[in-house]
This record gives structure tokens, sequence and C-alpha cells, in this order.
């Protein structure tokens, strides 16, 4: 089955932690913060006794094991997008920008006119009520909306309204992101997410959008990934705005971090009902070597870095290394719900030749099956153990992203099956799981990555523009229908994950 290319062992990159303090690898790690906390579970109510029935003995046993595992009935089957991947001609904002200039994306490609939903974005609403979902992620770009400071565009918030009543038509309930990794010239040249007037200019933002569009949607997600923003664009640099700045990382994730609490407040005084999370990019980070005490520590570390500190902050009102020290009470008890976006996991290693980098390499297991172009291992246990840690949190969890870049859809029945399957797990561990977003419905422009990594249920034709479902769109519609992961789904679209899904 691991018929990818594999890229074991090799170093993945710049290195974020290059630069940081390195005293963790000496100090004796101090007892682990209990982040999370227990998930209050109400014992659910004795059954009434029942009268003994006869047992009903089939006639003829089932030659193979035939368990169905059911969702919940009011589960969210959605797809997720982001306005710059799909829209097209954004060309108010710093990716804009930065497309224009040599090197920074894939072979020199650019979004352009990526999946036109600007103009019309009818056709694929169409496609996604035609697999019978019931919910989509959206993302309204900023540049748009406010094309200059504190002016705002009422012809951008009307198209905008008119997309959600589209969606509500066909019955499919929108989540709105109002941050998805784009920012407005105009806010770039005041200093982006590195000045903390930001801050209240995306609250003042925010604030307009629910004003406008609340009448189509209550459930909101501030912003998408802050931890891959900063890394990419203020740690790696390649993303815009291309810096490698750990005292500017922590400034930006800080003030995001800000602006997200603050927006919450202001949506939740337009709006009283309104139901307000985050995206949350989290990566399972385990030991390359488990039996190594450093390449523990240094797993940890990264980890700490990378998934916990934001949750830290938003759930307990702490700053926590990275991000600082002391307390952050603003953001404290500002999550409604927290979303997950989940991909795959890195191995973590102590290298004693990444001395600039805190001596910390990433890899792939050696066996592992590798996802198209680079995108790391095929792990479905990670969703599983993401969905815990979340759990534990007490907050409802909604799947944001989740999904795989696979051209010729050999893996994606597979992907889909398998971490739906850890979904379900989680879901009977009584983790609030409440929908589940895939990402994509159609092929879109993937940033830095340009058109090179196909995540869409629809292939997108880059000469004019047309779909095709996958197959992988057949089996997500089957699933949804069915509200469960069938033994007949499984034998039709991957019938090799028998043993693994269905053990006899
Ligand atoms: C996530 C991003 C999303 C998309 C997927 C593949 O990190 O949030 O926009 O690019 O990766």
């Amino acid at each position: 089955m691991a018929k990818k290319k594999q890229t074991s062992g090799k170093k993945l990159g710049h290195d974020p932690f290059n630069d940081l303090d390195l005293s963790w690898m000496e100090e004796e790690e101090p007892s682990p913060e209990p982040v999370l906390e227990k998930v209050k579970v109400t014992p659910e109510p004795a059954p009434e006794p029942t009268p003994i029935a006869a047992p009903i003995i089939p006639s003829t046993q089932p030659s193979k094991p035939e368990a169905t595992f059911h969702f919940p009935a009011d589960f969210k089957w959605g797809v997720a997008t982001a306005a710059h991947q799909v829209e097209g001609n954004n060309i108010n904002n710093d990716w804009y920008t930065w497309e224009q200039e040599e090197g920074h994306i894939k072979d020199g490609q650019q979004s352009r006119r990526a999946c036109n939903w600007w103009e019309n974005t009818e056709a694929d609403f169409d496609r996604a009520a035609k697999l019978g979902l019931n919910a989509m992620r959206v993302s309204v770009e900023w540049s748009r909306i406010e094309p200059r400071p504190g002016e705002f565009d009422d012809a951008a918030l009307a198209r905008y309204s008119e997309m959600l009543r589209d969606l509500s038509e066909r019955g499919i309930e929108p989540m709105v992101t109002l941050h998805h990794f784009t920012n407005p010239l105009w806010l770039v040249e005041e200093g982006g997410w590195e000045n903390p007037e930001t801050v209240d200019r995306f609250t003042r933002y925010a604030r307009r959008v629910v004003e406008v569009l609340g009448q189509h949607c209550d459930l909101w997600c501030t912003i998408n990934e802050p931890n891959i923003y900063d890394f990419l664009g203020y740690i790696e640099g390649t993303w815009p705005p291309g810096k490698s700045d750990l005292k500017e990382a922590r400034l930006v994730m800080r003030h995001m971090l800000l602006a997200h609490a603050t927006a919450y407040w202001e949506i939740h005084d337009v709006q009283t009902d309104a139901r307000v999370g985050l995206a949350h990019h989290m990566r399972i980070l385990d030991p390359a070597k488990p039996g190594s005490r450093l390449d523990r520590r240094a797993a940890k570390a990264a980890d700490r870095i990378f998934n916990q500190a934001i949750l830290t902050a938003l759930v307990k009102g702490r700053w926590v290394l990275p991000l600082g020290f002391g307390p952050a009470w603003k953001l404290r008890g500002t999550l409604d719900w927290i979303g997950l976006n989940y991909y795959t996991r890195d191995l973590i290693a102590f290298d004693r030749t990444q001395k600039g980098s805190l001596y910390i390499s990433r890899s792939h297991a050696r066996d592992a099956e590798m996802l198209d172009g680079g995108y790391g291992e095929f792990y479905p246990k990670g969703m599983y153990r993401c969905l815990k840690q979340l759990g534990s949190l007490g907050l409802p969890i909604y799947i944001t992203e989740n999904g795989i870049p696979d051209d010729d859809d050999d893996q994606r029945p597979r992907y889909i099956l398998t971490h739906l399957h850890q979904m379900w797990h989680a879901i009977q561990m009584c983790y609030q799981v409440k929908g589940y977003y895939h990402w994509t419905l159609v092929d879109n422009f993937e940033w830095a990555e340009g058109w090179s990594l196909r995540f869409g249920l629809y292939a997108l034709s880059l000469k004019n523009k047309s779909r095709k479902p996958r197959e992988s769109a057949q089996l997500y519609a089957d699933i949804i229908q069915a509200n469960a992961i069938t033994p007949q789904i499984i034998d039709t679209y991957a019938s090799g994950l028998r043993p693994e899904l269905l053990p006899g």
C-alpha cells in the first residue's frame, strides 16, 4: 500500500525553532500544564428493564462482519473553502501581490480567476447540494469588504449576502471565516499584524460583517490557523510578508489571538446567539525514536510550541512559551467551539547537526504511506488523537478542515473512510464532534503550491474551468446519505480496508 514516494529522514524546509531559547534542553521539564481537563460526561439514565425475548438466531450467518458506524442524527456534513483560493480576481490583498513576484509560487502560477466564485458560485453550490451536504465553510475577503480603511463596500457585502442566501436555499448551513490568510494591502502598508492597531481594525471589520451577514449566518470562525499563518509568513518566510523573525512572529501571534478575542465579544454584541470559534491547525508531533529521551523531549517541546500554546492562551487565559509569560485574561473563555484542521503527522528528532534550529529535525516514519506533493504521512489515527486532546477542553468541536492532495484519487477514498472512522471513534468516546468539513469541494489555488496540489472532490480543468467529480465525491455523498459508514460503502470504495475497519 505504501506506494508513494518516501521522504524519510529528510529535513523539511527551514526550521521554525531557529534561534529559539535553548534552555529547555538543559532544564528539567516542568510537569506538563494541565491544559486539558477531563470531559464531563453526563451519566445516561439506566434503561428501563425490558422483558427478555427469545434470541433471534439468523438462519444464515453473514459470511463477513457487517458492522455499521453511525453518526449522530444532527451531524453537519460540509466542505471547507477560502475566499482567495476560489473567488478569483482578489487583487487588493497581500497574496495577490506576492503571487506577482517571481519564485514565490510553484511554477510561477497565480490565483487569477481561481474557481470563478465571485461571478458564479451557484453551479458549485448545486454540486454541493447534490452531494447532500448540509453545511459549508466559506470565508469572506477583507480586502473586498473594506477596500480602504474604514470604508465598507456595500456591493461586496451584498454579493456575500447573496451567496449565503443561496446556500440556505439549498439547505446548506454556512460557517463564515473572517480571516483566512489574506490581508488588505492598506492594512499591510500600516504594519499588518505586527501593528497592535490591527486588533481594533479587525474587530471593526468583524462587526460590520456580522451586522450585514448575520441575517444568514450565526456560525463564525474568526481566524483560520494562526499558527500556520505565523510560521510560514514570519518564521519560514515562504508566505507573505516573507519574514524570518521570531520576535515579530511572537507579536503577530499575540495580536491575532487578541483580535480573535475582541472580535468574539463584538460579534456577540451584534448577535447574541452567535457561535464563535477559531480554526486551529494541529499536527501530531511524535518522537522519531520513542526510546530516545532527547527525541521525546524535542517532540514535546515542538508540540507545546505549535499545538498547545494557542489553546492554553484561549482556554486558560495564559501566555506560555513561545508566546510569552503571564496572564492573558482577555482571551479566556472566547471560544464557543473549537475547530480542528487535521491533515498529517511529523516525526521529531533531536538532531545534533541542527545547531541553529533548536536541535530539532522533522521527518516521516520509514514505513509510512506518503501523500502527494510531500504533504506528509497518511496517518488517520492522528484524527482521533487530536480530537481526544481537544475533547478534553469540554467545547463543541468542528473538524473545520481535513483532506488530501490526490489528483488521481487513488488514496482519497481510503483517506476519507479511515479519517471518518477515527472521528466516529471519538464520537463514541463522547467527544462533542458536531460536524466535519472536508477540504475541499473543487480543486483550488493552494497558496505557495499554486495549482499543483489537487484537494477537490471535484477535479477542476485549468483550461476551461470545467469540473469533473472524482470517485471520492460519490463516496462522500454515500456516507452523508447513510449518515454512516456501512460495509457496502467500504466494499464499494475501499474493500482493502475491511480487515482494518471490520475485523472478523
Ligand atoms: C490548510 C489551509 C487551507 C488549505 C489546506 C490544504 O492549512 O487552511 O487554506 O490550503 O491547508
